[in-house]
């Protein structure tokens, strides 16, 4: 049973959309038509997500390594991506979804750096449900980037050297103004976590599904959002702290 005081929708889901290439081979097709498969698993799951009642959803979209993939797939995805930002803006504002980043989002192509600055700046005001993509992300790189903010905060007089605490050095990463994810997704069978939001990821619960990312569904999330509500998240107390009674 879960903890009374914990919801039964996670708030912050993160997905590891993984299995695109699979889903392709399997048909025949070039890699690229999974990927534009998958694009319309995002555009399924961004809005199944706030149905179900969750606040925030973040997808690994492309990460530091993929750039080490040929180079047509790359420029394939980024194209991708590109367009997708274009399609969705209008949508984004008609349905009120606020729509941000993670990751070296600097070192994307001009254009797509172009897109990602636009649709955020015309959502930012929106409040009740966020999508995240984190694009050129890694959490080893996070962590580096972390690390250099936090030193130079020092230098500037911001923080204090001798502090030590999470909630300051938390202030440093690309998630600063964003909640943990509860529950973090892997799709097509793989069961690693792939540098991905390995510091804001202490406490989630994780859910590894074989469903190939371009097949993954309304009624897969919601199925994943079901065995998140029926486990105990301790938080490193014990099941007896967590009763009523004991507090
Ligand atoms: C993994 O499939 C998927 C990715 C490389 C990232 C996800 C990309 C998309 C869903 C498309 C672009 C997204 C947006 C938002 C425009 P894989 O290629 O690693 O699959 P495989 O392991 O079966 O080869």
């Amino acid at each position: 049973m879960s903890a009374p005081s914990l919801p039964a929708v996670p708030p912050h889901v993160a997905i590891i959309m993984d299995g695109n290439g699979r889903w392709a081979q399997q048909r025949g097709l070039p890699r690229i038509e999974g990927h534009r498969r998958g694009v319309e698993a995002v555009r399924t799951i961004t809005f199944a997500a706030r149905d179900l009642g969750v606040k925030m959803l973040t997808l690994y979209a492309f990460s530091i390594e993929n750039w080490r993939r040929p180079q047509d797939e790359v420029g394939a995805l980024m194209g991708l991506l590109e367009f997708y930002l274009k399609k969705e803006l209008a949508t984004f504002v008609r349905d009120r979804v606020r729509f941000r980043t993670i990751g070296r989002t600097g070192d994307l192509p001009a254009g797509v750096q172009k897109h990602l600055r636009t649709t955020v700046e015309e959502t930012k005001h929106f409040t009740g449900y966020t999508l995240v993509l984190a694009l050129n992300y890694g959490a080893r790189t996070e962590v580096v980037d972390a690390a250099r903010s936090y030193a130079a905060a020092v230098v500037a007089g911001q923080e204090k050297l001798n502090d030590g605490s999470w909630d300051s050095f938390r202030r440093h990463l690309y998630t600063a103004d964003m909640p943990d994810p509860d529950l973090v997704i892997r799709t097509s069978g793989e069961t690693r976590i792939s540098n991905f939001l390995l510091l804001q990821a202490a406490y989630a619960e994780f859910v590894f599904t074989p469903v190939l990312w371009p097949d993954f569904s309304k009624a897969d999330l919601a199925a994943a959002i079901a065995s998140f509500a029926g486990r105990e998240r301790r938080f490193g107390l014990t099941s007896e702290q967590l009763k009523p009674a004991a507090r």
